[in-house]
């Protein structure tokens, strides 16, 4: 019960920031000062990652956390697949960038970086606000 109370605080802390941050990130790129765009998405990319392998070890060893109710899954199930989307998309324009120049990969990305990037925020933006639902109804 402990494991899952303090998941679910710091979780749903990690969503607000993000939300907040996603838009300061956007904001940031639409008047062209890069760097801090770019420390913040970087910043969000890593977060997400940290967070998810985070999810997996404390599913996996956090006892009966496993167990929320059944009605819950396939929303679970909507929301974690939903939350791929940016997770890996944010991966590849983050990669895409750091090695511009370099291969078709980064290419692709930094060409249709602002298109894409749109994209990923908004179903991003969502699946932080589904986590925040999630934590609401699950506690
Ligand atoms: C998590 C990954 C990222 C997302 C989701 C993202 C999202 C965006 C978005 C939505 C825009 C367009 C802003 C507008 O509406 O005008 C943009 C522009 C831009 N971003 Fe990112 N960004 C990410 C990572 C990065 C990184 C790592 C860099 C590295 C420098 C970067 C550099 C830029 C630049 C230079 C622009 C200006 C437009 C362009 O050159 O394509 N972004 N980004």
């Amino acid at each position: 019960m402990a494991a899952m109370s303090m998941f679910l605080i710091i979780s749903t802390a990690w969503a607000v920031i993000a939300l907040a941050l996603l838009i300061v990130a956007w904001w940031l790129a639409s008047v062209g000062r890069i760097v801090p765009h770019r420390n913040i998405m970087i910043l969000l990319t890593v977060g997400a990652w940290v967070f998810i392998l985070n999810y997996i070890f404390v599913q996996r060893y956090g006892g009966e956390f496993g167990s929320f109710p059944r009605e819950y899954v396939p929303w679970m199930a909507l929301h974690g697949s939903l939350g791929l989307v940016p997770l890996i998309g944010a991966t590849c324009l983050v990669v895409g960038r750091l090695m511009a120049g370099r291969n078709k990969f980064s290419t692709h990305f930094n060409r249709h970086h602002k298109a894409y990037g749109r994209t990923f925020i908004l179903v991003w933006f969502f699946t932080h606000l589904g986590g925040i639902f999630n934590a609401i109804f699950l506690r």
